[in-house]
């Protein structure tokens, strides 16, 4: 089992600007009621607004940036929301990729293919191979992801490689889990960033979260841009990163 190599929190950043940054796009649907829209054109919005923060990070100092499009729970949406949603990836990537292709930015689609139409396969698949060489910027669009998912299939693919024999419990650790998981090869997320005035997870990178600072903004995603994403940056550089040790003053206090 090849456990890719993940960067550990040792590897986060110095200084106050987040290498990686997460956003929960939330609020599409109640951007368009409080115009009288129909949903759809809420998430239509939405895909503007991803435009417009993929290209404000990469200027703020940001090289990775993972966005949460579909949850597995978004199933039990009505079929013909289900469905605009399902339509997004296409709508995005048609619009978008050739763009991404040439400024160097490498586009991955964390999540399960399972339960995903075969074109919508395809075009996942071709956006990865023709951003693959990319290493400017990375964007992780997760889509048909849950993080308990990701994590009990993680733990199952070990757990057959013990019953094979090829490894041994005592080999799992937390390097290695992380490498089995559908981020592996990402720094963990320095930022997590979440719109719309929700304050939860929802099933969003749940082990990679473990010390990224948490940012809530009342603001709905298709409203989202440059400013919000400075605001949560912002925060962000106010916050006390200590990774559950104390800052050196305390040392010196302690000793
Ligand atoms: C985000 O907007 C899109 C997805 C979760 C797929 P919502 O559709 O959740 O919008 P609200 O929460 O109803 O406003
Ligand atoms: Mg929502």
């Amino acid at each position: 089992m090849a456990a890719a190599e993940t960067p550990t929190f040792a590897g986060a950043p110095e200084g106050s600007r987040p290498l990686h940054v997460a956003i929960v796009m939330d609020g599409n649907g109640r951007w368009a009621k409080q115009r009288g829209l129909p949903r759809p054109l809420g998430h239509r919005a939405g895909v503007e607004s991803l435009r417009r923060t993929v290209s404000a990070a990469p200027g703020l100092g940001i090289g990775w940036l993972t966005v949460f499009g579909f949850s597995t729970e978004n199933w039990s949406r009505p079929a013909a929301e289900v469905a605009e949603l399902m339509a997004l990836p296409k709508r995005y990537f048609e619009t978008d990729l050739g763009r991404l292709e040439r400024e160097g930015v490498r586009v991955r689609v964390i999540g399960q293919r399972e339960g995903l139409s075969q074109d919508l396969v395809r075009l996942v698949e071709d956006a990865q191979a023709r951003t693959a060489h990319n290493t400017v910027f990375n964007l992780n669009i997760a889509f048909n992801y849950g993080s308990q998912a990701d994590i009990t299939a993680a733990a199952r693919r070990f757990a057959e490689e013990v019953a094979a024999g090829r490894r041994d419990p005592s080999d799992l650790d937390e390097t290695m889990f992380a490498g089995l998981l559908a981020t592996a090869g990402a720094p963990p997320p320095d930022l997590i960033v979440r719109p719309s005035g929700e304050q939860r997870l929802s099933n969003f990178l749940l082990w990679e979260a473990a010390y990224a600072e948490l940012v809530f903004q009342d603001v709905l995603w298709p409203d989202y841009g440059e400013e919000h994403l400075k605001a949560a940056l912002a925060e962000f550089a106010a916050r006390d990163r200590r990774y559950g040790a104390i800052v050196a003053d305390d040392v010196l206090a302690a000793g």
